[in-house]
Order: C-alpha cells, then structure tokens, then sequence
C-alpha cells in the first residue's frame, strides 16, 4: 500500500471506530443545512475534526477539503473526507454509512478509503492497483463490477438530493427509469452505492447533486473495480450528475437519462 492510502485507510478506520463507539442510541440533528431535511450530527462534525487533526498532523502541508468544515489551502496534495457519508441512515441506525477518504495529488486522485465501519467493511484503492474489500482489517476480496448485464437485467442504485425542487425533478426521472430496469435501490450513501458497483452488489448508479466529497474515494474503488465514472455528454462525474457502471451498460444509463435531462434544474 502507498503511504497515502495507508493513511487514508488508517484515519479512516479510527474515525469509523470513533463513531460506532460515541454513537448515541439516536443522534440528534444539532443544525440543518441547505433545507430542512438537510441533516448534521454533532459526530459529523467531531470525525471530521478527527480526521482533519490526523490527517494534517501527520501532513501539515497538504490541502483539505471536508464537507463540514471547508476547504484549507495547502501543497500538491489535498484531500476530500466525508467525515459521515449517510448521516440520515446514521440517525437512524441503518447500517448504510461510511468514513469516505480521497486523496489527490496535482488534481488527480490516487487513492480512497471507504469506510462502512458498520458492517465491519473497508473498500480501499490506489489508481493503477486495483480496488480491495477488507473485512475487519483484513483483505477479504479484490473486487470487480458486473460486467455484460444489459438495462433491463440491471439493479441501479440511486440517490436524492436534500432540495424539495431537485426532488421533484428526481421523483419524475425516476419514475421513467423504473420502468425500464431490474429495479431500484436507495441506499442513503453515495459512496457505499458506489462500493456497491465496485463488489457487484448493484450494476449500477447515477444522482444528480453529489459533491467530490460525497464520490471522490467511492469513484476511485469502482472506477479500479472496472467500472466507468462520468456524468453526461462525456462531462466528469460531478454534481450535475455522477453515473457509474461497467462500459456498455454505463452507455446505455447515458443515453436513457440524456432525454430526460436530469440537469435541467442545474
Ligand atoms: C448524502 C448521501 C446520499 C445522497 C446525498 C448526499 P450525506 O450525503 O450520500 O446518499 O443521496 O446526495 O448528500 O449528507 O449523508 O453526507
Ligand atoms: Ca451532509
Ligand atoms: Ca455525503
Ligand atoms: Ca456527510
């Protein structure tokens, strides 16, 4: 493992540890964000101060961008932390959260660590060295997306933005997916359905709105799992819309999606 990724995956994994021991039975949201159901816990903001003090104590000249504390400027490498991704399941007790670390270097990423501390799971990956699974710390699995499953055999995994507006459009193109895949899975956590195309567990994914540090390290884990990242029109992944799957059935997600222009409250 490169020294990025192991800190990644260590910083990641303490976090992870720090959250299932402090869980409280039922977090309290401690403020909302951009709308009402736009949802922070005082543990998203406690891992966050956790792996920022980790993360620049070990480096203090990188760059650092959270989602609940912002971006600190710094040299040629800059990282991109989720410190909960999945905060609603979190309050809930759903099991579908994670610890999502990205870490770039000249503006290219080069290693993620996705931690779904509670299912005891940990996806890992470094560009150019494949994506692994360890289970409880250890390495359980090199993974690989699903390959040559066509649209309508395809489970797709999705997710919602907190804007009552960007809902609307999302409930309307979604309700034309639906009808034209296996079906459909909302997990609660870019990042673990992200995971999920890299293990297999869904064929594929696509949202409008997610930020970098919603799919930065999740993207890297199915992007070395085999699959393609993109948004549309040969656009980055990005938060007009993130799309994954393996090649032919990425195409065909594009080309059914393209129509219905998922953008158009951008
Ligand atoms: C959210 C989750 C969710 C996705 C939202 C994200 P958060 O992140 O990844 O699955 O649909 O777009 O904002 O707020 O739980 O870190
Ligand atoms: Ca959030
Ligand atoms: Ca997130
Ligand atoms: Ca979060």
């Amino acid at each position: 493992m490169s020294d990025l990724l192991e800190l990644a995956v260590a910083v990641a994994r303490e976090a992870g540890d720090m959250l299932l021991a402090e869980r409280p039975a039922r977090p309290a949201a401690v403020a909302t964000k951009s709308s009402a159901t736009d949802v922070v816990t005082e543990l998203d903001r406690a891992s966050e101060e956790l792996i920022r003090a980790r993360i620049l104590g070990a480096r203090p000249g990188d760059a650092f961008l959270g989602e609940e504390g912002g971006s600190t400027a710094g040299g040629r490498v800059r990282w991109i932390v989720d410190p909960i991704d999945g905060t609603v399941n979190f309050m809930y007790g759903l099991p579908d959260w994670a610890v999502s670390i990205a870490v770039e270097v000249d503006g290219a990423l080069v290693a993620g660590a996705v931690n779904v501390a509670p299912r005891g799971e940990l996806f890992a990956a470094a560009r150019g060295r494949g994506a692994e699974l360890l289970r409880d710390g250890r390495p359980a699995e090199r993974l690989s997306c699903n390959t040559g499953v066509p649209l309508p055999a395809a489970l797709i995994a999705t997710g919602f933005g907190y804007l009552p507006e960007r809902r609307a459009v999302q409930a309307e193109v979604l309700a034309r997916v639906l009808p034209r895949v296996r079906d459909i899975r909302r997990g609660g956590s870019c990042a673990v359905d992200l995971c999920s195309v890299a293990a297999g567990r869904v064929d594929g994914y696509y949202e409008r709105g997610p930020q970098e540090w919603d799919f930065a390290a999740g993207g890297l884990v199915a992007a070395e799992a085999g699959a393609r990242l993109g948004g549309l029109r040969g656009r980055p992944s990005g938060p007009a819309l993130t799309l994954c799957a393996a090649p032919g059935l990425f195409e065909e997600l594009h080309d059914l999606l393209v129509p219905l222009d998922p953008e158009r409250d951008a």
